[in-house]
């Protein structure tokens, strides 16, 4: 339903009173929530819609699940908030545990507990700088690593997320990412960063290198077979510390706590986020002990990092991505939900790709499968289309030609079902306008 349709609703007067008060700057859509359950959620006019977003990746056990809402309600009644850096608590050494348990490999590994997504990629910056006493940092084409300074910098989208935002951090070099489907495989990829060695920066001055496993914002591309491994064969010869940015492929969005498990790579740092506080915000950095301690005391930290609340909320979401037969579940949703969007794309004529792991799936969008020319307004059509029946759906792609999926693991047959059918209607009616 369009907004102008829902004149005298709550929802008109909620959005007009947005347009008066917070920044245009923060893009949104004209929905007002009341409450949310599972893979559903209510708006304040009654009207329900099935979410395919689930906060883009924190809500992979959807909304408001009951053990979260318990564990939250429990600590709000012992205290609030301390500032670890003032009194310690035990809940932050609780999530530490867990959140060590999700880094692939034997260890020995430590933590690091941060508020965001983007302070996680900041920090395992920091710590790659400071281990090695090197400055510069490879990223990649198609990366998105958070909207601070240097999450910004490391990103590789102008529009919306750089334009008008320079001067951007220094010393960061950007090599090709895999993306077979436009012809970028393994082999360019990875002779792109040893040409970025000959051309822009000496290894020997490279501190970190920062990958997602599956591109996220950037459209959805899994890391191709050999790629990740060839990183950290270039990060071992070079002494560059390998950091698997986590934040929206971990938490069993593709059935492994890090989605890095898929290549069995042992990261020197994993960058944490999203769905580990189960709809609160934390996120965390964890390594190699001697590099996580290579930062001198007082170094590393924040007023709120690890809230004693949103730790209580991440204990009870790490329990559940640690236990085996949830990954399990996890895997066989992904490959329930693949075969379902293939079927969606073998009758969807603009549908040129569907790609992901696990359940981090995308529709690349295409005007003519042939040509595979970007279709970024079906793209936004598509996901206007099924908002106005009762979906929630988000673009992404440097190209903004992808729909990605995200919804919450525990999502119903019947939610899949309804939102299917919502999606192919969607995409048939946007592709025909
Ligand atoms: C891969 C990745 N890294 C970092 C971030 C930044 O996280 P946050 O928005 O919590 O700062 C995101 C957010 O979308 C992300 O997808």
């Amino acid at each position: 339903m369009a907004v102008d349709e829902r004149v005298g609703t709550r929802t008109a007067q909620l959005q007009a009173e947005r347009e008066r008060l917070v920044a245009r700057g923060i893009a949104t859509t004209p929905i007002f929530v009341d409450r949310a359950h599972g893979a559903r959620l209510t708006d304040v006019d009654g009207r329900t819609y099935i979410d395919f977003v689930g906060g883009i990746g924190t809500l992979n056990g959807g909304h408001t699940p009951a053990k979260v809402v318990a564990a939250i309600h429990e600590q709000a009644d012992r205290y609030l908030h301390q500032c670890y850096s003032i009194a310690q608590y035990e809940p932050f050494l609780e999530v530490c545990r867990r959140l060590i348990d999700c880094h692939p490999g034997a260890g020995p590994y430590k933590a690091l507990l941060v508020n965001t997504g983007a302070e996680a990629t900041e920090n395992a910056i920091k710590i790659a700088r400071y281990h090695t006493g090197r400055q510069a940092i490879v990223c990649f084409e198609n990366a998105f690593h958070g909207r601070t300074l240097m999450g910004m910098s490391l990103t590789s989208k102008a529009m919306p997320y750089k334009k008008g935002f320079g001067p951007f951090a220094p010393e960061i070099y950007r090599a090709l990412a895999p993306y077979p489907y436009r012809g970028i495989g393994t082999k360019e990829a990875l002779e792109s960063v040893e040409r970025l060695f000959k051309s822009q920066v000496d290894p020997s001055a490279v501190a970190g290198m920062i990958y997602e496993p599956v591109q996220g914002e950037g459209g959805f591309h899994p890391a191709t077979e050999g790629f990740v491994e060839g990183l950290v064969e270039i990060c071992a010869r070079y002494g560059i510390v390998y950091i698997s940015d986590e934040v929206q492929s971990g938490m069993c969005r593709t059935g492994y706590p890090a989605a890095v498990t898929r290549w069995g790579i042992e990261p020197d740092l994993c960058a944490w986020g999203k769905s580990m506080g189960g709809g609160m915000p934390i996120g965390g950095v964890t390594g190699r002990a001697e590099i996580m301690d290579s930062v001198h005391p007082g170094g590393l930290g924040g007023t709120y990092v690890g809230n004693p609340v949103s730790c209580a909320a991440a204990i009870v979401s790490l329990d559940q991505v640690l236990d085996p037969a949830y990954q399990e579940a996890s895997r066989v949703f992904g490959d329930r939900l693949r075969a379902r969007l293939e079927d969606v794309a073998s009758r969807s004529p603009a549908v040129g790709e569907v790609r992901g792991l696990g359940a981090m799936l995308a529709l690349e969008l295409v005007e003519d499968r042939a040509t595979k020319k970007p279709a970024p307004t079906i793209a936004a059509r598509t996901i206007e289309l099924a908002r106005a029946n009762g979906l929630l759906l988000m673009g992404a792609g440097v190209l903004s030609n992808c729909i990605r999926i995200l919804v919450p693991l525990v999502a119903t047959d019947a939610d899949l079902d309804e939102g299917l059918a919502i999606l192919e209607a969607s995409l048939r009616e946007a592709t025909a306008a």
